[in-house]
Parts: C-alpha cells; structure tokens; sequence
C-alpha cells in the first residue's frame, strides 16, 4: 500500500508487518493453549482493535464466536479518571461463557477498567483481556491485561487499526506520525 507515500504526517515504520504478524500468531497459539476445550467469545472493542482481532481470531486454533463492542472515553490519560460510555453493547450474552476481550491500546487503562467490571457483572466463566499495545506499568498488572504484544511507543502512531482523525487505520504496518506536518493536499 504507497497511497500515503507523499503524505508528509507519515513517518517510518515503528512496528513492520512481519513482527505484528510474529506476535499476533504467537498470542493466537498461547490463547488457544490457554482455552482448549471451551467456545471462547472473543469481543473486540470497535474501532481501533478490528484489524489485530481480525488477524488474533486466524491464528486462534479451535471453534470460536465473535462480538464487537463499542465505548467512547473522555478521560485523563495519567491518573485514569474519566468517564466511559458504552455506544454499542454486545448482541449476545456472556453469562458462563470465556470470553476474550480484544483492544487495540491500553493508554490510560480507563477503558478496559469500565469494559471488565461491566463484563465481569454479567458473571462469565472467565475473562482473559488482551491488548496489541499497553503502557508497560499495565503489562505488569494482571488485573488490567492478560497479554499484550508491544510497548505502546511513545509518540503518535498509525496503521494495523490505529488511526489519525479516523484514517490510516488500513496500513499494513504501524507507523509513526506528525500531526505538526500538513496534510497534502487535494
Ligand atoms: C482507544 C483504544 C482504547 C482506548 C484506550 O480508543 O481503542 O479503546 O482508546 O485508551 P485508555 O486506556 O486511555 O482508555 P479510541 O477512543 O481512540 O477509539 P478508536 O478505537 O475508535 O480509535
């Protein structure tokens, strides 16, 4: 994909195509280790987490289901305090069931506090939360996720679902971007 070659907000890769796709199929082999047996729900968290779910749920080796959530966050990305609010719920119920909750990012981990204690209301069998990318004091705390595939980087980056004013989410790869640079025009 080059269209956005002559884009000057788009920096270099910060994570290629190959190590996503390494990672991805290796949390894909853990997952499905960790869950056989069961008929797992794997729920990703719209809009952000639709690629890595989409690549998670290939490399996951055994019957499975898929939902899709939806939450907006106004919030303060140091000390989680903020207010969550759920745009679009679940089509199934999750009572008994293992479920998988899929994001793309865990920054402030404000999000994924209000998604499990929702979740965890609703008395599943269990509920494992995984993360592309997360702040590295989250990747210690298992009470916030369960696996996660890279450090968030710091500084702004786009692709594999993460967008820029709702674009550049269908990249192969993550890429830094400058939002100070101007977008090209026409
Ligand atoms: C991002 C991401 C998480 C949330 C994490 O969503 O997908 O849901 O922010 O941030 P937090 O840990 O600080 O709460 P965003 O609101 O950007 O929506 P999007 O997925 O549609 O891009």
């Amino acid at each position: 994909m080059s269209f956005y070659e002559n884009d000057p907000r788009i920096g270099e890769i910060a994570i290629s195509s190959e190590e996503l796709h390494r990672r991805v199929d290796e949390i894909g082999q853990q997952l499905g280790a960790e869950l056989a047996g069961t008929n797992p729900l794997f729920v990703g968290v719209l809009t952000g987490a639709f690629v890595f779910l989409a690549d998670l749920v290939r490399a996951v080796d055994m019957p499975l289901e898929i939902d899709m959530i939806s939450v907006s966050s106004y919030g303060n990305a140091t000390d989680s305090t903020g207010v969550v609010r759920l745009l679009k719920d679940l089509g199934s119920d999750i009572e008994g069931r293992d479920v998988v909750l899929v994001e793309d990012i865990i920054d402030s981990g404000l999000t994924i506090q209000y998604l499990r204690s929702t979740f965890a209301a609703r008395r599943p069998a269990s509920l494992r939360v995984v993360s592309l990318l997360a702040r590295e004091r989250h990747q210690r705390n298992p009470d916030v996720v369960d696996h996660v595939g890279f450090d968030l980087p710091e500084g702004w980056v786009v692709g594999y679902g993460l967008d820029a004013g709702g674009e550049y989410r269908h990249l192969d790869e993550i890429r830094w971007f400058d939002p100070e640079k101007s977008a090209p025009s026409g």
